[in-house]
């Protein structure tokens, strides 16, 4: 790989340069207390971090949260991911309240050796996102002339042509960080030799968010098995009724292929959980997938269904997890995630965790982080990574 790494950057010394960082701080908020309900990614920026203040440098972080239309937007601001991260950090951080104005410049200009700057939310400003070059590119120069060089450790959004990841290090010195070089150590593995069998299990809620990876991952994986909202256009174009399930119709035809062309790869569910809402109180029953009533939808995959998917998990050598089996959110449908997750760590296998809502339902469910091989704070981005995409924010720093 011709990507230079932070540790060729701090080989060259690092004291008293500006380094700006490109991090992926997009945690997930309380809606209605606006805390910080997971802080992972947060936690997964530090060795990067922790490396530049120990070797003297100024460090100056940016990244997005959440999806603010290019205008300041406080329910968006990074405000109490600065205040997270100084506590994790164990030293304050220098929060600049704009992200390339006055407050940023002033910010950066007063940054001792070892001190770290967080600058204000990167969508708040048009340029980050724009499709338009120029303009981009004109957010960029400002960006840049707050680094002497340039980090990517928002492995999260390498899959964003996004100023801030694609047009940032090409006008900068750039390395990659050890968030970034971990994760893509990781995927490389899954994507070239994995060790078989190889189990994919995909959950989420719409089939065609996963159409491209399920196309991609046919014909390498020895299991697909699929769970999640997405299960029951698959249901349906196996000739079953879903009742009031989530069911994308201009799918069904696809999945009829997919399934055709699967050789017998894709395991599907047996048996559903169905509610009469989609509450947390709402009454429900575990049905076979042949018995789906017509006014109940279904909001979990049943235990004979998690058994089955756990017995291929126990053969399994390398594993590869996207997406929840249920709505895990609500204790009534979480036992399929809860056990397709346990199964993962009992597997006798290297286990990857693609994505940012999978992470947080491993810790949600206070599951051992440490029983996985590997978490992944990317969504999209592990997952175009295993479709075989070129990823923007790589490609730059392989330039
Ligand atoms: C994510 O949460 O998937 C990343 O932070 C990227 O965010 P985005 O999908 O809004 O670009
Ligand atoms: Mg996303």
């Amino acid at each position: 790989m011709s990507i230079r790494t932070l540790d060729d950057l701090l080989a060259e010394g690092v004291s008293g340069r500006r380094v700006l960082v490109r991090a992926d701080l997009n945690v997930p908020l309380d809606k209605q207390s606006g805390a910080i309900t997971d802080d992972g990614r947060i936690r997964a920026v530090l060795p990067t971090l922790g490396a530049l203040v120990e070797a003297g440098a100024k460090v100056v972080v940016c990244s997005h949260l959440g999806r603010p239309k290019g205008a300041p937007d406080p329910q968006f601001s990074l405000s109490p991911v600065a205040d997270r991260l100084g506590e994790l950090l164990g030293a304050p951080v220098h929060f600049a309240t704009d992200t390339v104005g006055d407050s940023a410049r002033s910010t950066v200009a007063d940054l001792a050796d070892g001190q770290v700057a967080l600058l204000e939310n990167l969508r708040f400003n048009a340029g980050e996102t724009s499709k338009d070059e120029a303009e981009r590119g004109a957010f960029a120069d400002q960006l840049a002339a707050f680094g002497d060089a340039y980090v990517d450790d928002a492995f999260g959004a390498v899959h964003r042509k996004h100023a801030s990841v694609y047009d940032v290090p090409a006008r900068l010195p750039h390395v990659a960080g050890r968030l970034v070089l971990r994760e893509v150590e990781v995927l490389s593995k899954l994507t070239s030799e994995p060790e078989r069998p190889y189990v994919v299990v995909l959950g989420g809620s719409k089939v065609s968010d996963k159409l491209a990876v399920i196309e991609a991952l046919l014909p390498t994986v020895d299991r697909l098995l699929i769970g999640g909202g997405m299960c029951f256009t698959f249901l349906k174009a196996q000739g079953l009724e879903v009742g009031t399930s989530l069911l994308e119709k201009d799918m069904v035809e696809t999945c009829r292929n997919l399934l055709e062309r699967a050789d017998g790869k894709i395991l599907l569910p047996v048996d559903v959980v169905v509610a009469d809402a989609f509450a947390p109180d709402a009454a429900h029953d575990t049905v076979r997938v042949d018995g789906i009533p017509s006014h109940r939808l279904g909001l979990d995959i049943g235990p004979e269904t998690v058994a089955g998917f756990a017995a291929a998990l126990s053969q399994a050598k390398t594993i590869f997890w996207n997406g929840p089996m249920g709505v895990f959110e609500m204790a009534a449908f979480a036992a399929g995630t809860r056990g397709v997750a346990e199964a993962i760590t009992k597997a006798d296998a290297f286990s990857v965790v693609g994505g940012g809502d999978s992470a947080a339902a491993v810790r949600a469910l206070g599951l051992d982080e440490s029983s996985f091989g590997h978490i992944s704070t990317g969504g999209g981005a592990s997952l175009e990574y295993l479709e075989g995409k070129t990823l923007p924010g790589i490609a730059a720093l392989e330039n």
